[in-house]
């Protein structure tokens, strides 16, 4: 049985929003971490979503290659490229200097731009850090080690991607859990493991049993685990913004809950009730929506 509050208290009474606080950094993430505070993130794809996510008090902005599904109607995130990336980073950043934004802001790297050679990942790395980006996300565990390493000594943070990997759909034969089964779950640790050691400060989980998340979770402990689908045990947790509106065109994944219903289509309030879920634990509920 869970014990975590029913949906609808997710956005219950108004919430407070715009409450001034300074600008996140990799030290305040840690600090938030040490102190047990859970992390928020969402993806945002433009300038106003990503100030009224500011102002709702969300801490980190990831300007995903979802974007290639959500805004660009594509089938899977391997077709987005980086000029795409690189124009909706800056779109992002645009709107949180404008509104003097205090968020985080996360770039993804596309399929096919880290994967052949470190000097090909710093280059394009680089693209979207002028863009605006604070970090660069890169999907994947082993051969990624190296190329994370080559980043983080070059003064890049980067945040990992292991589990569900969206860039790989086609080899892992669909959106599936990752990491269930011993063998499965030791290797995705040792992946984890080893990007931690390579100096990756965040890591997003996606689609992994909550077990596992929590466990590397507490193993992790200078790489904050992000998760989406992995359960509450995580550091932090993102969800991408259409889902958690509700607009999303397909079949809604078993770990997203749709805030905007809460909060009576106020969309500001329906971040803020993401970040008072997440903060307070309520969300994401293991029994619900999770594996
Ligand atoms: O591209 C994206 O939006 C992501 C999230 C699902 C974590 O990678």
């Amino acid at each position: 049985m869970s014990d975590a509050p029913t949906a609808a208290v997710y956005g219950a009474g108004k919430l407070s929003v715009d409450a001034p606080r300074k600008p996140l950094s990799l030290p305040r993430l840690a600090e938030m971490r040490a102190r047990g505070e859970k992390i928020t993130m969402l993806t945002a794809y433009d300038a106003t979503f990503a100030s009224v996510m500011d102002a709702a008090g969300v801490d980190c902005i990831l300007v995903g290659d979802s974007l290639g599904m959500v805004c660009q109607g594509l089938p899977s995130t391997v077709h987005v490229n980086l000029e795409t990336m690189r124009y909706h980073v800056e779109c992002v950043f645009r709107g949180l200097q404008r509104t003097s934004g205090t968020a985080w802001l996360i770039g993804d790297l596309p399929f096919g731009t880290y994967h052949e050679s470190k000097e090909q990942a710093l280059r394009n790395a680089s693209v979207l850090m002028q863009a605006g980006a604070h970090m660069v996300k890169l999907e994947g565990g082993g051969w990624t080690t190296d190329v994370v390493r080559f980043l983080v000594e070059r003064g890049i943070p980067v945040c990992a991607h292991l589990g569900l990997t969206p860039q790989t759909v086609h080899s892992l034969g669909g959106y599936r859990v990752q990491g269930k089964g011993e063998e499965a779950a030791a290797t995705l640790r040792q992946h984890a493991l080893a990007l931690q050691d390579a100096g990756a400060q965040m890591l997003v989980l996606e689609m992994v049993p909550h077990e596992l998340a929590t466990r590397l979770t507490t193993e992790l402990s200078t790489c904050h685990t992000i998760g989406i689908g992995a359960g509450n045990g995580c550091a932090g947790q993102v969800l991408v913004l259409h889902d958690m509106l509700g607009i999303n065109l397909g079949r809604m994944p078993k770990f997203v809950h749709n805030f905007l219903a809460d909060t009576d289509g106020d969309v500001k309030q329906a971040f803020a009730a993401y970040v008072g879920a997440v903060k307070s634990g309520a969300f994401p509920d293991n029994a619900k929506h999770a594996w």
